[in-house]
């Protein structure tokens, strides 16, 4: 049988109730589903790759198609690698089509074979992302209904460890 296998790749730093929203579509059209977390970012993330693939793993264990992984390198490689047919990433607004146009159309330059899929979030989480979600915090608003408990405890950990050293 033919199965299509897909990677979701991602900083997840840290993963909000919008990629679980594109996590569960994404189970539900492609046969198996990788949630790659990029490891070599040259940003400084709040949370490290074993911080973010352990709440990972967590929130998607209810999805039976879904894995979880890391990967460094090109993202088309890390893709060919698995065998995976298709990259799934998630647009909210109009504002993210510039960026996920021009990576998709590189991927494609890079690897004909792979096919960038794109979807979009409930409504409700267009306004969201991770940067947000961090600043909020950060500055002392609420980030509930925005990210899985589990993240919000690991962020209130991370701010008390912080303000302990
Ligand atoms: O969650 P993000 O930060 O928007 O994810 C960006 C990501 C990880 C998908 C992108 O930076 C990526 O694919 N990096 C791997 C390196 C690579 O393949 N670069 C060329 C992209 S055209």
């Amino acid at each position: 049988m033919n199965l299509i296998r897909a990677i979701y790749p991602g900083s997840f730093d840290p993963l909000t109730n919008g990629h679980l929203d594109l996590i569960e579509r994404g189970s539900k059209i492609f046969d198996e589903l990788i949630v790659a977390i990029l490891r070599n970012a040259e940003k400084d993330p709040l949370f490290t790759v074993a911080e973010r693939m352990d709440m990972l793993q967590q929130m998607v264990r209810r999805f039976e198609n879904v894995k979880v992984d890391t990967f460094d390198g090109l993202l088309v490689d890390y893709a060919m690698q698995k065998q995976a047919k298709a990259v799934l990433r998630g647009i909210r607004a109009i504002s993210d089509y510039e960026y996920e146009l021009q990576m998709a159309l590189m991927n494609r330059k890079l690897q004909p074979q792979l096919e960038t899929v794109f979807m979009m979030p409930a409504e409700a989480y267009s306004y969201l992302s991770s940067r947000l979600v961090k600043e909020i915090f950060r500055l002392g608003g609420s980030v509930r209904g925005l990210v899985p408990e589990l993240v919000e405890q690991s962020l209130r950990e991370k701010v008390r460890g912080a303000s302990a050293r």
